[in-house]
């Protein structure tokens, strides 16, 4: 019986931190509730709100020593201060995040991810926050030149991404390399074991300024919608992400977050 009381109470009160960190707690509600839960309200931490990402994408996400640095873990961290929480970043294999998110070990996935109606099935999207473009990497001397000289290469790409679906659909399973990072598509790249990248043109202009000898396409293979995922149903979420990236868009701060990470040309 002391055990059932005991994982009440744990339940309870991370109900309560979770409500607290959602910034729903109303003030009604806290003159009303009982004592005990007002004192281990005091005990409870800042709650953390976690996002599930992968950070080797830069200049979304990426890591600068042991930090998390970029564009979506700056945003993230202002709309967690809108929400009353402390940010805690999970970082993970891209391919992973949705999944995360769908068991609750997470609260949301950011990682400069598309919106694509399969992804919309299996969670739900805030609105957008940026805009990305497919785009195609090649060696400097490359003979391919345009997205219709890509038939019959071999590809590289970040597994799961959606330059992997667009590539594996358009040209054929069997000519994607799927590597677990972008970057070590680039390495493939230039070690010759692929003719191209195919990856998000602000990495792949990352990654183009760190390797020598490589060029992005002056083609758009596809252009998308980057956004936030919850899991499905968790509309109280999905609410206040979205009302602070409302607030945070209407007072400049993403647009300033962006425009420190991407210099205009
Ligand atoms: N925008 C692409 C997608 O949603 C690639 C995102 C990869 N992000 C990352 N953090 N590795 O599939």
């Amino acid at each position: 019986m002391k055990k059932i009381i005991a994982l009440a109470l744990v339940v309870i009160f991370s109900l309560f931190a979770l409500v607290a960190c959602n910034g729903t707690e109303d003030v009604s509600d806290a003159e009303n509730a009982d004592t005990t839960v007002d004192t281990s309200a005091d005990v409870v931490e800042t709650p953390t709100l976690k996002m599930a990402t992968n950070a080797a994408f830069p200049p979304y996400e990426y890591k600068e020593g042991e930090a998390f640095v970029g564009i979506d873990v700056e945003i993230a961290t202002a709309i967690a201060a809108e929400l009353g929480c402390t940010l805690e970043i999970v970082d993970m294999e891209f391919d992973s995040i949705i999944t995360s998110v769908k068991q609750n070990e997470t609260d949301f996935g950011m990682a400069g991810m598309t919106v694509t109606d399969e992804r919309k099935e299996e969670v739900d999207f805030t609105l957008s926050y940026a805009t990305g473009v497919q785009s195609v990497i090649v060696g400097a001397n490359s003979e391919i030149a345009s997205i219709d000289d890509l038939a019959g290469k071999k590809i590289g790409v970040q597994l799961g991404t959606t330059g992997d679906i667009y590539a594996s659909g358009d040209y054929g399973e069997e000519n994607v390399t799927k590597y677990g990072k972008g970057a070590d598509a680039v390495i493939a790249l230039k070690g010759g074991d692929v003719d191209a990248v195919i990856i998000d043109n602000e990495p792949a202009k990352a990654f183009v300024a760190e390797n020598e000898g490589l060029k992005i396409l002056d083609t758009e293979y596809a252009v998308e919608d980057y956004a936030i995922a919850v899991n499905k149903g968790n509309t109280e979420l999905l609410n206040k992400i979205n009302t602070a990236l409302e607030k945070l868009t209407a007072d400049g701060t993403i647009d300033g977050i962006i425009a420190k990470y991407i210099k205009a040309e």
